[in-house]
C-alpha cells in the first residue's frame, strides 16, 4: 500500500511489537502501602513473558507531588520514593532484558510540575528573568492584572492560568497550565529547554531504555501571541484537514524537536524509539510526526476512537494504513489506555453516543456482557492487523471500568477542576487483580489499595482464568501467538470484505472475519479455525464475534 515508491519502510522490533503499557500504581504493590512499585513490577515480570509481549511502557515513576498520577514531574532523572529507587529502575530495566523485553519509559516534555526546581527559582525570581523565561509566565488583562493573558481552558476543566503571588505577597504575574495548576507548560522557544531534554534523553538511554513514549507531544509549541482561542478546550487538534488548529496544539514548530531527539536515539546502539502521545486528527497529520526523521511511532486514537461498525472500522483501519504508509512508518493501534474508559465497558455503550470521560453512580452503565463479548472480538481484530500493537494492563484480564466507583474516593484532577462534571480516568487506573482470594486480589500484600477495588473483581483475577479454556486472558495468550507464528505485525493486509455487516481481511495465510452483524456468518467450507474471540454456534460465527481461519 506504500504510495511513494522512494520512501523505505522502517524495519525494527517495534515495527511489529506487542507493548503492553504498565500504569505503575495499579500494577503491582511490593510494600503494601496500597500503591504499585517497580520492585512490584519487576517481580510480576514473567506474567509479561507468559503473556507473549515484546515491551513494556511504563507511566511515570519519577519524583512528583502526584497532582496528575505522576504526569508532573519534579525531577526527571529520578525515581519517587512512592515508587523505590534509581537503583530499583535499575534493575527492572536489567530484569526486564534479560527476560527478552523492551522497555519504554515515559517523558513528559511538556511541563514539569510545580514542585520542580525550575518552577519554584521562576516563583522566586522577577517579571522578565532567565528563570521565568523557561515557563510561559504573562501579565494578567486589565488595569488591576486580575484577568487572565487569554481565554484559553485547562483541558481538566478551568481557567488555563492561574495567577502567582509575589514574594512581598502582592498578586504578581500568571502562568500557563494547560493542564494541572501543578503543571506549568515549559517555553520551547527557550533553548535552556532543550538543552535539557536532551540531556534527560542521555541520561535515561545511558541507563538501557529501548525509548519513551512522549507525553502530549502535539503541545510543546503554542502558537506566537498565544491568541484567543474561544471553542471549548479538548487534547484532540481539530479533525478535518482544513479546520483552524487550536493555537496550542500541533503547531508546526514541534517537529523540529523530534528530530534533534532522533538524533540523539540514533546515536545510541540498539533501536531505540520514540512513540507521540499525540492527540492530532485526521491521520494525515498525524503521520507527520512519524516522518523518516521524526519520531518511530504514533498512537492512534482516531482507531481507539472508532465506532464499533463494520464501516467505521474499514475506514479507520484503511486511513491509518494509508497515512502511515504514505510516510514509511507502521501503524499503530490501541484500545485502552489510563486516559479512557476500558474497551471492555466502552462498547459496552450505545454505539455512537460519544465519549464519556469516565462513567460513575448515576451515569448510564454499559452492559457488561456485551462489552466483554465486543472488546475480546476487537482485540482479536486488532491483534491481526499489520503494525504494532498496544495493550493496558488489565485488559488481557477483560477488566472492565469500575464504572461505580464512590465519588469521594476519586482523584483525577478532572473531577475537581470540571467542577464535578466529568468524573475522568479514575475507572480504568483500579489496581489489577492476581489472585481472587488474596487481600487486595494480589494486587499488594494487604488490603490497601490508592483507589477501591469493585467486589465483582475476583472473577477477573488473573489465578482464575490461567489455563482455563476460554478465558479472557487465554484467548490474549493464544492472539499473542498466533500473531508471533504468522508474522501478523510484519504482514500486509488485503480486504476481501467491507459490508456493513461483516469485516473479512487477509494478512499472510490468515482470514480474519468479525461479524457485527445480526444474522450468524457460517465458516467458509474447509476452513481451519486458528481462534474465535466466542464459541461459534453450529459452525457459523454469531454477533460481535472475530474468528481466525485458515484454509
Ligand atoms: C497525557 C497523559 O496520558 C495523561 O494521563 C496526562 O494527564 C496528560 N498527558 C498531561 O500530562
Ligand atoms: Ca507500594
Amino acid at each position: 500500500m506504500n504510495t511513494d515508491p522512494t520512501q523505505q519502510t522502517a524495519t525494527g522490533w517495534w515495527t511489529e511489537a506487542a507493548i503492553y503499557q504498565i500504569y505503575p500504581r495499579s500494577f503491582a504493590d511490593s510494600n503494601g502501602d496500597g500503591i504499585g512499585d517497580l520492585p512490584g513490577i519487576t517481580a510480576r515480570l514473567d506474567h509479561l513473558v507468559e503473556l507473549g509481549v515484546d515491551a513494556v511502557w511504563l507511566s511515570p515513576f519519577y519524583p512528583s507531588p502526584q497532582a496528575d498520577a505522576g504526569y508532573d514531574v519534579a525531577d526527571y532523572r529520578d525515581v519517587d520514593p512512592l515508587f523505590g529507587t534509581l537503583a530499583d529502575a535499575d534493575k527492572l530495566i536489567a530484569e526486564a532484558r534479560s527476560r527478552g523485553l523492551r522497555v519504554i519509559v515515559d517523558l513528559v516534555p511538556n511541563h514539569t510540575s510545580s514542585a520542580h526546581r525550575w518552577f519554584q527559582e521562576a516563583l522566586a525570581a522577577a517579571p522578565g528573568s532567565a528563570q521565568r523565561s523557561r515557563y510561559i509566565f504573562r501579565d494578567g488583562l486589565g488595569p488591576a492584572g486580575d484577568q487572565p493573558p487569554n481565554d484559553w481552558q485547562s483541558v481538566f476543566g478551568g481557567p488555563a492560568w492561574t495567577r502567582t503571588v509575589d514574594p512581598d505577597g502582592q498578586p504578581g504575574q500568571w502562568y500557563l497550565h494547560l493542564f494541572d495548576t501543578g503543571q506549568p507548560d515549559l517555553n520551547w522557544d527557550n533553548p535552556e529547554v532543550h538543552e535539557e531534554f536532551l540531556d534527560v534523553l542521555r541520561f535515561w538511554l545511558d541507563r538501557g531504555v529501548d525509548g519513551f513514549r512522549v507525553d502530549v507531544a502535539h503541545g510543546l509549541i503554542k502558537q506566537a501571541n498565544l491568541p484567543d482561542w474561544q471553542e471549548p478546550q479538548e487534547i484532540l487538534s481539530g479533525n478535518e484537514i482544513d479546520k483552524p488548529r487550536p493555537p496550542m496544539w500541533d503547531q508546526e514548530g514541534v517537529h523540529e524537536i523530534y528530530r534533534q531527539w532522533r538524533q540523539v536515539l540514533d546515536s545510541y546502539p540498539g533501536e531505540r524509539v520514540l512513540v507521540a502521545e499525540a492527540w492530532v486528527e485526521p491521520a494525515e497529520r498525524l503521520a507527520r510526526y512519524v516522518r523518516p526523521d521524526e519520531m518511530h511511532q504514533a498512537f492512534n486514537f482516531e482507531y481507539l476512537l472508532a465506532a464499533w461498525t463494520a464501516p467505521a472500522q474499514y475506514a479507520v483501519i484503511t486511513r491509518s494504513l494509508e497515512a502511515t504508509d504514505s510516510v514509511g512508518a507502521p501503524t499503530t493501534w490501541v484500545l485502552s489506555n489510563h486516559d479512557v474508559v476500558r474497551h471492555a465497558s466502552r462498547l459496552g455503550l450505545a454505539v455512537g453516543g460519544g465519549r464519556p470521560n469516565g462513567i460513575g453512580i448515576g451515569d448510564p452503565q454499559p452492559d457488561a456482557a456485551l462489552g466483554l463479548r465486543r472488546a475480546r472480538a476487537a482485540t482479536l481484530l486488532m491483534l491481526a492487523l499489520p503494525g504494532s500493537a498496544y495493550l493496558f494492563q488489565g485488559e488481557e484480564l477483560g477488566l472492565p471500568e469500575h464504572t461505580t466507583m464512590p465519588d469521594e474516593a476519586r482523584q483525577d484532577p478532572t473531577w475537581a477542576r470540571s467542577g464535578h462534571t466529568q468524573r475522568g480516568r479514575d475507572g480504568c487506573r483500579v489496581p489489577i487483580p492476581w489472585e481472587a482470594d488474596a487481600p487486595s486480589y494480589g494486587f499488594g500484600p494487604t488490603d490497601a489499595s490508592w483507589l477501591p477495588q469493585p467486589p465483582s473483581w475476583a472473577e477477573y483475577a488473573l489465578d482464575r482464568q490461567r489455563d482455563v479454556p476460554g478465558s479472557t486472558y487465554e484467548l490474549y495468550r493464544a492472539a499473542l501467538r498466533l500473531r508471533r507464528a504468522h508474522g501478523l505485525g510484519r504482514g500486509t493486509l488485503e480486504w476481501l470484505s467491507s459490508g456493513d455487516e461483516t469485516l473479512a481481511f487477509r494478512n499472510g495465510d490468515v482470514t480474519v472475519l468479525t461479524n457485527f452483524g445480526e444474522a450468524p456468518v457460517p465458516v467458509p467450507p474447509n476452513a481451519e479455525v486458528l481462534a474465535t474471540s466466542a464459541p461459534l454456534t453450529e459452525g457459523t460465527i454469531p454477533t460481535d464475534v472475530t474468528v481466525y481461519l485458515r484454509g
